[in-house]
């Protein structure tokens, strides 16, 4: 089945549409419905107990806008760009390496030089694909991706909704290595909303504007802390090393143990966490024939990303990024440090004290105040730099600093240079990142797609969603087999003790009962219980799978128990 009748289905059935449809709707925004809602939630909920809960990493909540600041440091003012075209004949706004990808077998348009889209653009004589006007001799331009916003009134405290939910953890890493005590390593993990103003929103979810990132920051001491291999020496993985859309052919199936040790995979913790996710994958439903990790390619990575793999569905014929597993080594925390006026390092205890020699200088104010004026302080605070930093500077009879361009030369006699023994326990060190970032929106999608079926029922076709019962927004649907002679009174009653019995439940009596499973089988409800005349007779009802659509007859008072032991498995 198509992506297009993915769609069709989670409208109809209450999953998820575009956002703001009684105005016209807005490309990009969606909105999850009753059931889409719910599924999401326990996406969530299943990512936040295996990431983090099992792993014994925390959960934090910032803020979804940042001050200017944030940006600056992190890197995304400057470069978080696409590249754009605007069209000269209708005014409309498209991706250029979009336009490129898709016109050319040039696979990954996005990390060309912007005079390279631009010949492309022309040689291929590309054409508007609003109006049909041809886009030669158009200028490709850079596109600022982040939503930005004042923070409170006027326009004097630029801010922006955040583009990825980890700057809300680096961020804060003074307050969280507080927490941690100090010690590494330790993981903070964040599920919440970004915002990318994203140029050609398409493909419904896979490419929106607002989107939810649950995302991992795993904070180690690059030089101490190992991950715990073994536990996913053995798990499986199909490894992929050539540009996304790029046949499928040289797929790899390894281990991640052997993998590390052939150095295909360059950083043992990424492997770590590729290893823990590709169980969690599959128990969410996810169709592993239709499932890779992908390296990127050196021109492909991330400012910030010394080794990056994706994990990428295939979704209608196109491998889609649906989780980016990055070293980001120190870069966010050293970059925060450099521009905060705050402390991103941790205290690295060494295992014994040592004693080293340290240079110091205790320069003599009534020489230098007099000699240098208003300079004297900046200029006592340079030498005392220069003493860390080359000793062998205070060997002359004079030593000479820079402050503000200016050249100062001061007399040795005047410095009070010395050299002591001290006796240290340890060093600042800027802790490394390993970072799991999933896309919820693309996996959500992903986990519908992969679980839509066709088959046949009773000489009908039907298609259903085979979710897992676990994850299911609707447990079980409860349908009186009639809406009389006190069926939907037992049924209603049955419905109430479900509930209460913390499972969730659809009471549907409209329709014939055939069509009744048809819905809830297009909703992905895992089971049905039905109540007839017999279940008045004998206090029994019968229990339908979804799949199997098999049916037992069971006692009323063991559904609950039954239920909710099936739902776990
Ligand atoms: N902190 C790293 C980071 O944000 P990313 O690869 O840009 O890395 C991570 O994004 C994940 O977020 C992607 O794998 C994807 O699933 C999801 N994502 C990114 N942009 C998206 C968009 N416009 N719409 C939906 N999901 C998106």
């Amino acid at each position: 089945m198509s992506g297009t009748d993915l769609v069709e289905l989670a409208k109809r059935r209450g999953y998820f549409f575009q956002g703001s449809e009684a105005y016209g709707g807005v490309a990009g925004f969606y909105v999850y419905g009753p059931q889409g809602a719910a599924l999401k939630r326990n996406l969530e909920d299943a990512w936040r107990d295996r990431f983090l809960t099992r792993e014994g990493h925390v959960e934090i909540e910032a803020p979804t806008v940042m001050p200017e600041a944030v940006f600056e440091a992190s890197g995304h003012l400057d470069g978080f760009d696409d590249m754009i075209v605007e069209c000269p004949e209708c005014g409309t706004s498209h991706r250029a390496d979009h336009l490129v990808e898709d016109a050319t077998d040039v696979e990954d348009a996005e990390s060309l030089p912007t005079v390279e889209v631009e010949t492309l653009i022309a040689e291929h004589d590309i054409a508007c694909p609003a109006c049909g006007a041809p886009l030669t001799g158009v200028e490709v331009s850079a596109f600022n991706l982040m939503f930005a916003t004042n923070i409170g009134p006027g326009s004097g405290a630029p801010g922006y909704l955040r583009p990825e939910t980890a700057q809300g953890i680096f961020v804060e890493f003074p307050r969280l290595k507080e927490y941690a005590r100090g010690k590494l390593p330790f993981g903070v993990g964040q599920i919440g909303t970004a915002y990318r103003n994203e140029i050609s929103p398409r493909r419904s979810l896979i490419r929106v504007r607002e989107f939810t990132q649950a995302e991992l920051e795993h904070f180690v001491d690059p030089e101490r802390d190992e991950p715990p291999l073994e536990r996913v020496a053995d798990v499986e993985v199909p490894l992929y090393s050539a540009p996304a859309q790029e046949g499928d052919g040289d797929v790899e199936t390894t281990t991640i143990g052997d993998a590390v040790e052939a150095g295909v995979i360059g950083s043992p913790w990424v492997a770590y966490y590729l290893g823990v996710a590709t169980g969690w994958y599959e128990r969410i439903g996810v169709d592993m024939d239709r499932f890779r990790y992908r390296q990127h390619l050196a021109g492909e990575r991330a400012h910030y990303a010394s080794d990056c793999w994706d994990a990428e569905a295939e979704l209608d014929g196109n491998w889609v990024e649906i989780t980016g597993f990055a070293y980001r080594g120190d870069y966010d925390l050293s970059k925060h440090g450099e521009y905060a006026d705050d402390d991103f390092t941790v205290f690295r205890a060494y295992d014994d004290p040592v004693t080293v020699e340290r240079a110091t200088v205790d320069p003599d104010m009534s020489v230098l105040g007099p000699e240098f004026g208003s300079a004297a302080a900046d200029i006592a605070d340079e030498l005392e730099r220069l003493a860390a930093a080359d000793e062998s500077a205070f060997e002359g009879e004079s030593v000479t600093v820079e402050v503000d361009g200016e050249e100062y030369t001061v007399p040795t006699d005047a410095v009070g240079f010395s050299v002591e023994e001290v006796t240290e326990s340890g060093e600042h060190i800027t802790p490394h990142v390993v970072e799991p970032s999933f896309g919820v929106d693309r996996l959500f999608y992903t986990v519908l797609d992969h679980a839509l079926r066709e088959d046949e029922v009773d000489g009908e076709a039907r298609s259903y969603l085979d979710l897992p019962a676990a994850l299911a927004p609707t447990t079980v649907g409860v349908l009186p087999l009639m809406s009389k002679d006190g069926l939907d009174d037992r049924a209603r009653a049955i419905v109430e003790d479900l509930r209460a019995a913390g499972i969730t439940v659809a009471y549907d009596d409209s329709g014939t009962i055939g069509r009744r499973y048809r819905r809830q089988d297009e909703v992905g409800t895992p089971y049905c219980v039905t109540v007839d005349y017999e279940s008045l007779a004998d206090d029994t009802v019968t229990l339908r799978d979804r799949d199997s659509t098999e049916q037992v007859r069971i006692p009323t008072d063991a559904l609950a128990e039954r239920i909710a032991a099936l739902r776990v498995g």
